[in-house]
């Protein structure tokens, strides 16, 4: 990936305080709990008009915007509704995971522009579908990492882009809680699609694959398994559901590992994990030949390194150790920035901040984690032309 395309993230990121004078229409699909945190920034911004919301869910998306005094929106029962009735510049699409790839297509094929949540989606093939979408389109995708919109995360990847680790040959990273499966529509295979792997390991995948300039990835070995999601011991009670039915229900992975090659000579050590007996799977770190990166971000999905980052190198013989200041964010919060950078990209023709060509390799190596787990072998990752 060049210096051109990744410096767009900076400015993208940097142009969050500005408001165009036009105005943009958004239509949202899926009013769930992530949506919470979109409308609560909509409406902190004068220039969007929050037109039309649909949810497959009868009265979901009125309660919503009832419950957050939006009023003059249109409801629909789904995506295509919304999409064939409306004339929207952005979709905002908040859906689970496996209703990620269909909205995002016909939203594209319709001409209007998408702001996609994380993961990009479940399947290869699904993110190879959107982005094709996007290219015929000439419309703009963005993937919602809000962690990209952090200073220190902005950080890593100033760093190695200074020359100070030297040539990067091995990166581990990953992360993952003690106890913390979601429930919700997050454990089923129907909704889900994949568990930790694409709930949290996106994110961990992002953080570093974003630092060195998203290499191809070009084999994995991967692994996945779901000892504690299916057992009533680690699951929760939620509104609908005893933990006995949640481990039942129980059908994505609620841990995954693989060992990754990327282009460049880089070697990627993954794990990710929503439950398990230990308190973290280790601290990201980045091995060069200069120097090397310790990055205690265990749980970086809330947008943080997680603590001072270390850097490790020699100076005049001696081995040194050097903590990183922790920078402190200034202006709106993250998921402020995600979708402010998005729209004003919209509004000003610029580029997507968070663009698909980058996530799709992220998707690969999930994709191939889940092919290579099924096979119980090394698999090369292939990746169709978009
Ligand atoms: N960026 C973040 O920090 C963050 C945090 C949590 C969740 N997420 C992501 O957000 C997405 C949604 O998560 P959630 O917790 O809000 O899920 P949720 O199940 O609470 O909400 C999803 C909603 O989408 C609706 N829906 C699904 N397909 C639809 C369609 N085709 N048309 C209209 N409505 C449709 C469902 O009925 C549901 O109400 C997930 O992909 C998740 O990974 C991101």
């Amino acid at each position: 990936m060049g210096d051109a395309v990744l410096s767009q993230f900076t400015q993208a990121f940097e142009t969050e305080k500005k408001q165009s004078s036009r105005r943009v229409k958004v239509g949202l699909v899926g009013c769930g709990w992530i949506a919470e945190s979109h409308i609560e920034c909509y409406k902190q911004m004068d220039d969007v008009d929050l037109v039309a919301a649909a949810d497959l869910i009868p009265g979901k998306a009125e309660e919503f915007m009832r419950r957050y005094g939006v009023e003059g929106v249109r409801f629909y029962p789904d995506h295509k509704a919304m999409i064939d009735a409306e004339d929207l510049d952005v979709v905002d699409v908040c859906t689970y995971n496996t209703q990620h790839a269909a909205p995002t297509i016909y939203a594209l094929d319709h001409g209007m522009n998408v702001l996609l949540e994380k993961p990009f989606t479940v399947t290869l093939d699904e993110a190879v579908a959107v982005c094709r979408a996007e290219k015929r389109s000439g419309k703009l995708l963005s993937i919602g990492f809000q962690p990209r919109c952090d200073i220190n995360m902005q950080l890593i990847k100033k760093i190695v882009e200074s020359g100070a680790l030297g040539k990067v040959y091995y990166i581990q990273t990953g992360g993952g809680r003690r106890r913390g499966i979601p429930n919700s529509t997050f454990i089923e295979k129907e909704t889900g699609g994949i568990g930790a792997l694409g709930d949290i390991g996106c994110y961990s995948l992002d953080m570093v694959l974003n630092a060195v300039g998203y290499p191809k990835p070009l084999t994995v070995s991967g692994y996945k398994s779901a000892y504690f999601g299916t057992n009533p011991l680690y699951q929760y009670p939620d509104k609908f559901h005893t933990a006995e039915e949640n481990a039942a229900r129980f059908s994505v992975d609620d841990f995954a590992a693989g060992f990754i090659r990327l282009e460049g000579d880089i070697i990627l050590d993954f794990r990710i994990s929503w439950a398990m007996h230990l308190d973290t799977p280790g601290d990201t770190v980045i091995l060069g030949t200069k120097a090397a990166l310790r990055i205690p971000s265990t749980d970086c999905w809330n947008g943080t390194v997680g603590g001072q980052m270390t850097l490790y190198h020699d100076l005049a013989g001696v081995q040194m150790e050097e903590k990183i200041p922790i920078l402190k964010n200034s202006g709106e919060g993250l998921f402020y920035k995600k979708i402010r950078s998005f729209l004003d990209a919209v509004l000003e023709g610029g580029s997507a901040p968070v663009p698909s060509s980058q996530i799709l390799y992220n998707q690969a190596i999930i994709d191939g984690i889940c092919k290579s787990a099924e096979l119980g072998k090394e698999i090369e990752i292939n990746i169709p032309e978009i």
